[in-house]
């Protein structure tokens, strides 16, 4: 099964960049930069990733953030993520970042989305993968600051196909940026939003008629709601559930108690992604062995959900056509 899952061609659309900082990474750059940071070695960072919840993360998270001042920093961190990519047979990634955490620390806007944009390009020529990115709002912060943020992206248009929103889902739910998502949308950005991760099923429903949104990423929280899950059903509506992330930040006990299979089996368009890898231990093959370990699963099942996450990206139709093609080859080889 490890085996069919390495090589099962996949997409990703849950992807936080800041995520993907690897403890050697962090390392290295902190010594580039000057920059202190409380750990002596990867290893003691390593021990520190203990979550009770998403804010116990988002602390350390940030924190880990600092190191990044350069766009050459922004660079290496995009390469090394898209190395993963080419490991994992990840032929297609939507990677979000949070611009916010940069530039509140006199970051320039253009410093992180010239480099992340940089490593992009060279990961479709060299490496074949093709990407997109997607500008998140911190929710914890005001909706001025995202109105802010907005105006720093519209010269940068060509290289930011949508906007999202993360962080402290707790207390800050959709409505709070009803106007700056109504903003984006007037200026051509698609949009999506972390909604029913630690939240209530009503942001689900409220990112969707407030927000406009394309997608919701995680939204494991809608089976509370079995209208909502109807409304998902009839829709299509994406969820970008992120198995190892949910476990980590305790928003199911067990893998054994996820209810991604579950979700599947009902119909819905979810799709399987990494979230913050570097933090949670694994990223897309991990991801889905984690699931298949856990839940009687068949490969057909999780092809499917690579089916799904083709239909709900944000590629042009040639280039949807072209990774079912590789879908489809993979699953027929496997078979002779
Ligand atoms: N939830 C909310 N905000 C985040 C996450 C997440 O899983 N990862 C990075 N920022
Ligand atoms: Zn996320």
């Amino acid at each position: 099964m490890r085996q069919f899952i390495e090589g099962l061609p996949k997409v990703e659309l849950h992807l936080h960049i800041e995520g993907t900082l690897e403890p050697e990474l962090m390392f290295e750059l902190a010594n580039r930069n000057g920059i202190e940071i409380p750990y002596s070695s990867p290893q003691q960072i390593r021990q520190a990733y203990q979550f009770h919840n998403l804010q116990s993360f988002l602390d350390i998270y940030y924190q880990g953030a600092n190191v990044l001042i350069t766009e050459q920093d922004f660079f290496d961190l995009t390469w090394a993520y898209l190395q993963k990519c080419q490991q994992d047979n990840v032929l297609h990634t939507e990677i979000f970042f949070d611009p916010q955490t940069h530039t509140n620390r006199g970051i320039a806007f253009a410093t992180v989305v010239n480099g992340i944009h940089r490593a992009l390009q060279k990961g479709q020529q060299e490496l074949a993968i093709s990407s997109h990115l997607i500008m998140c709002f911190l929710r914890h912060l005001s909706q001025q600051s995202a109105l802010e943020t907005l105006q720093q992206a519209l010269p940068h248009k060509d290289k930011i196909i949508g906007v999202g929103l993360d962080s402290s889902e707790l207390g800050n739910p959709p409505q709070k940026f009803a106007q700056v998502f109504q903003q984006a949308i007037k200026e051509g950005f698609l949009t999506v939003a972390h909604a029913g991760e630690e939240g209530p099923s009503s942001h689900i429903q409220d990112a969707m008629t407030l927000l406009g949104v394309s997608r919701i990423d995680h939204g494991v929280r809608c089976v509370d709601d079995p209208k909502l899950m109807q409304i998902l059903q009839v829709l299509k509506m994406p969820l970008t559930v992120c198995p190892l992330s949910n476990i980590k930040l305790k928003v199911f006990d067990s893998m054994q108690e996820h209810n991604v299979v579950e979700l599947l089996h009902q119909g819905l368009c979810v799709t399987i992604n990494s979230d913050d890898p570097a933090y949670f231990g694994g990223y897309m093959t991990d991801n889905f062995h984690q699931i298949a370990l856990t839940h009687p699963i068949e490969s057909k099942e999780l092809a499917q959900f690579t089916r799904n996450a083709i239909d709900a990206s944000f590629a042009s139709d040639d280039r949807k056509q072209d990774l079912i093609r590789h879908l489809e080859g993979y699953l027929v080889q496997c078979i002779q």
